[in-house]
């Protein structure tokens, strides 16, 4: 048995439209249980730092600006953040998720559901960490030591 913890973030597509808890849910009913939950108030900077892997690439501004909330209708720049924990749970929830493009994700994928793409960019709804070094980085980015369940 492979215990792991997980990132995931709800974007501001998926905000908009009220979808969080029933994105929960499916993490829910795999059994995963949530080990960190918070709404933050993201800024570019902890974006930039969370995206470092796309530093230099052409979708970078588009992406910063989308998870920033300048597509959607929202008052602020929230996002949804949670810690997921379980067996297997970085693959689990990367399967969950489909493709990164939502017009290529599998239609019973949540973002072959809920994403599509919109002013240049995958609105793709969840963002989850693609490896378990890659889940350790995230959630000491996006969260403090005491915020997370032992
Ligand atoms: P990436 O880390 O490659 O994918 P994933 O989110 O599946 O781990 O890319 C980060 C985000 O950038 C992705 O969720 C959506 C956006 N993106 C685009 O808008 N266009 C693209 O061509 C790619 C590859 C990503």
């Amino acid at each position: 048995m492979l215990m792991e913890q997980t990132l995931i973030l709800i974007k501001p597509d998926a905000i908009e439209k009220r979808l969080t808890g029933i994105i929960l849910s499916r993490f829910e009913a795999l059994g995963l249980e949530i080990a960190g939950a918070k709404v933050v108030c993201a800024t570019e900077e902890l974006l930039r730092e969370h995206y470092a892997n796309l530093q230099g690439s052409p979708f970078l501004d588009g992406v910063l600006k989308f998870m920033l909330g300048e597509y959607n209708h929202l008052p602020d720049h929230r996002i949804h953040a949670f810690v997921l924990r379980g067996e297997n749970a970085v693959a689990r929830v990367r399967a969950a998720l489909g493709a990164t493009n939502p017009e290529k994700a599998d239609p019973w994928t949540l973002r072959g559901q809920f994403g599509c793409i919109k002013n240049g960019v995958m609105q793709n709804a969840v963002h989850a960490s693609g490896t378990p070094e890659e889940a350790q980085r995230e959630i000491n980015l996006w969260f403090k030591p005491e915020e997370v369940l032992k």
